[in-house]
Formats: structure tokens, sequence, C-alpha cells
């Protein structure tokens, strides 16, 4: 662990329980709609946080390295860390993401968690916020979070270190296999998650070294899962960013703040604790692009049940338009497959509703490149939501004919942190 420039080790400002200092930031009300970037084109900061850094002023004309065009200045801007739910949920999606998957250390007790828990806090609300962690010698590569955001989940086994095994959600003890499952153990569940997001793959990598580094006293980490978006500023704020099948991929989340609200908070009637929290699986998909990619248009669009070019369901016109699994076309033949992915995917009940939050991965193997989707979604219980409609999508989707499922890993998503407090205090100081 490193010191700081005080001479104090992070434990010893941290771990003892101390008083963290609060940032700037406040509030911690989130209002952007899901599944879009935030309507910010100019890079004002409108769309991040209130008490956000000023942005600097759009740069017109060829930048330092030559580039043509107009160029969105949007570094500095921030999105707030404390508040009553966790930032990376109902955030806009950022265009770059790594899942840290953690194990904790051997014999870990609910002190060494807690240690854990503020130290991670503290650096996530630092970060967040454009600045060092504590300890951090030099601290340059922090000041443009560019909307940097950190999410902790909870895994099984932290529920059983803090000596609260009947905390953890059922489905996060235990997710249902599926009959479609090829999961790689090295992909499974971990007893901490961090979802660390930002539209800088350089704050990102930035952040990522740090908060590993910091909780390498108290856990190690099994995997980092990463994944990105179409780059910021190659379409419009706002635009529906594409999957590597050339989908737009978000098109059907709830986008009013309300109806978000509904999908994502848990109420907490089934564990207290979690009033305010959600819950989140990844599943780790690869995709067999290579017969994809020769399919025509066409083919796609049956596969899916949306257009290609502007993600319009087939019985529709616009990309809003719910997915109508009733209309049928002269012949009596509905207009959209029955397995098409979007028909089989759409919930049956306000219950099975979820926010997806996906990222595309690659990966360079020996075989070659393999590409796929870091399905990533948030919701108020998995077992309502996530579970019924993979279960669904595992009995005939067209998609699974290129999309295998290996890797899975589910966590309870603890609420947002009081500044000053912890993630994760309503746990371990219940
Ligand atoms: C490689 C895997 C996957 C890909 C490429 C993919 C892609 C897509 C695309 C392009 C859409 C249509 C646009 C949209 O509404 O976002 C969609 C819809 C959806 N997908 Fe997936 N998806 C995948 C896996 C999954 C999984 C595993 C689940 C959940 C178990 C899921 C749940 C949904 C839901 C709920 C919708 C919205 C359906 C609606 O209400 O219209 N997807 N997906």
């Amino acid at each position: 662990m490193s010191a700081g420039t005080s001479g104090l080790s992070r434990r010893a400002l941290l771990g003892g329980g101390a008083v963290l200092a609060g940032t700037a930031l406040g509030g911690g009300v989130i209002g952007h709609a899901v599944g879009a970037r935030p309507g910010d084109p100019e890079g004002t900061g409108a769309g991040g946080a209130e008490g956000a850094m000023p942005a600097r002023e759009p740069v017109a004309g060829p930048g330092a390295a030559g580039r043509p065009g107009t160029q969105s200045v949007h570094g500095a801007v921030t999105e707030p860390f404390w508040g009553a739910h966790q930032p990376g949920i109902a955030t806009p999606h950022q265009a770059h993401g790594v899942f840290l998957g953690f194990d904790l250390a051997r014999g870990s007790d609910a002190a060494a968690v807690e240690s854990l828990l503020r130290l991670l806090s503290d650096d996530a609300a630092r970060l967040m916020a454009g600045r060092a962690p504590l300890g951090a010698v030099d601290g340059q590569l922090a000041t443009t979070p560019a909307r940097l955001t950190v999410t902790f989940g909870f895994g099984p086994g932290l529920f059983d270190a803090v000596g609260r095994p009947e905390a953890c959600p059922p489905v996060v003890r235990q997710m249902p296999a599926f009959s479609t499952d090829r999961l790689d153990p090295r992909w499974g569940p971990t007893d901490l998650l961090l979802q660390v997001c930002s539209e800088d793959p350089m704050t990102l990598t930035y952040a990522q070294r740090r908060l590993v580094r910091d909780a390498a006293d108290f856990a190690s980490l099994r995997w980092a899962q990463r994944g990105f978006l179409p780059a910021r500023g190659s379409e419009p704020d706002g635009t529906t960013p594409r999957n590597l099948m050339g989908m737009r991929d978000g098109s059907a989340n709830e986008s009013d703040p309300a109806q978000v609200a509904s999908v994502l908070w848990n109420d907490g009637r089934a564990l207290p604790w979690l009033a305010g929290g959600s819950q989140f699986v990844l599943r780790r998909m690869r995709i067999d692009m290579a017969t994809w990619d020769d399919l025509s248009t066409e083919a796609k669009e049956i596969g899916f049940g949306r257009r290609v070019h502007d993600g319009s369901p087939l019985t529709g016109t616009q990309e809003s338009d719910v997915v109508d699994r009733t209309k049928v076309d002269d012949q009596g033949f509905p207009v959209i497959a029955p397995n098409a992915h979007a028909a089989r995917a759409q919930a049956r009940s306000a219950a099975e509703r979820m926010i997806r939050r996906p990222y595309n991965y690659t990966v360079e193997t020996e075989k070659g490149l393999e590409e796929g989707l870091l399905f990533a979604a948030y919701q108020a219980d998995l077992a309502t939501a996530f579970v019924p409609v993979q279960r669904r999508l595992a009995e005939a989707d067209a998609l699974n004919a290129w999309a295998t499922h290996i890797g899975s890993a589910a966590y309870a998503i603890p609420p947002g942190a009081k500044e000053g407090s912890f993630v994760g205090a309503t746990l371990l100081r219940a």
C-alpha cells in the first residue's frame, strides 16, 4: 500500500473508521435518461453533475494533432458519487467500461471488508471528482474524469465474510443454470465487483490501476472485463450506441426517469439493507461474427425484429416504437418472428423490466480475434427480471445461433453512500 506525502498510510487514514473528507460535490440525484449519452454536445457540462467542474469551450478547426472538424472538449465533466443511489447505473452510458471482479483475502472479516469499502469509496469519490486518490504522488491522469463512475457490487463471499450470509439475495448466491450456458469458470462470480466507466480510456485505465492497487491489501483481482461503445463524438450525443453486430443496442430501455427508477431500485422489503440499491448481472457472450457478417440485412433484421439502419421495430417506423408481437401481415403471419431476439426478450410484465448497459469486447486469441458482448443489466430483482427473460431466450432466441454465454456473475448493488460514509454502510452498519 502506498504512503501519502504526509507519511500516513492509506490503511491508517481510512481503515480504522476515520471520517472521510468530503468532496465538493453534493446531491446525488441522477436525472439523466438511460441508454443514451447526455444531451451535451457542446461539452458545456450540462449533462454532468450539479457542481461539475467547468468544461472547456469547444474548439473549432484542426486540433494539435492536426485533425479536421469541430472538437467538443468534455474531459472535465463529472458525475456525482455521493447520493441515494450509486452512480454508473442510471447514468448515461459512457463509451468505455471495465468490470473488475475481486476475491477477498482469505480470512477477511467484517472489519477488513469495512476498511476496504471505506478506502475504495474514498478513491472513487476523489477520482470521479477529477482528483487524485489519497497517496498518489502525481495525479495528472485524474484531472480528466470524463464522466468517470465507479459502481460497487457485492457477491456471495462478501456476505459470508461480514457474517451476514442471509443478507445475500438468493439469486445472487445461486444463479439458475440455462440450457444454452457454456460457462467458463474463469469468468465466474466473485466477492466484489467494481464497474468503472468513463468517456476516456486513459482515465479508465488510471482509475482501474489505482483501485486495484489500493485494494491489494484486502482483495485480489480475479478478472477484468473491458469493453467499449462507439467513440463519443462519432454520432450525436443521445444516439443509441451500436454493438459489434451493427445493431442499435439499448433502444427499448426506459428513458422516463420515474420508469427508470421503478425498474432499477430495490424497495428493501425482502432485504432492508438493499433499499435504494439494485441487482446486477454480467454475462460474457462470445459472438460468431464471421457468419453474422455474411448474413443479408434482411436476415439480420428478422433475427432481431428491428431494422439495422435506424433500430426501429419491423412493426413500426421510429426507434422509440414498441415492438408489437401481435401484429400480423396480409397473410396472417406475425410481422416480427416469435423467435426474434427483441420479441423473446420483451418484458411480459413490469417485474421483468431491466436497464441494459452493455459493452462490446474484443480479445486477440491464438485463433484470431474473439468478439462479443459484455451483457450488463441492472434491475430491482434479478429473480423476476433477468431469470425469466434469459429462460425464454435460452428456449428459442434467433440470436442463439451466433451468441454463446461463456461467463456469468451476479451481484447485489448497495444503495449510494452519504457524503463522508462508504458504499455498503447499510449492510455493515445495520
Ligand atoms: C450477444 C448477446 C445480445 C445482443 C447482441 C443483444 C442485442 C440486442 C438488440 C440489438 C436489441 C434491440 C434493441 C434494443 O431494444 O435494445 C435487444 C433488445 C433486448 N435485449 Fe438483447 N442482446 C443480447 C443478449 C441479451 C440477453 C442475454 C438479454 C437478457 C436476458 C437481453 C435482453 C434484451 C431486452 C430486454 C431487450 C428489449 C426488448 C424489447 O422490449 O423490445 N439481451 N438486444
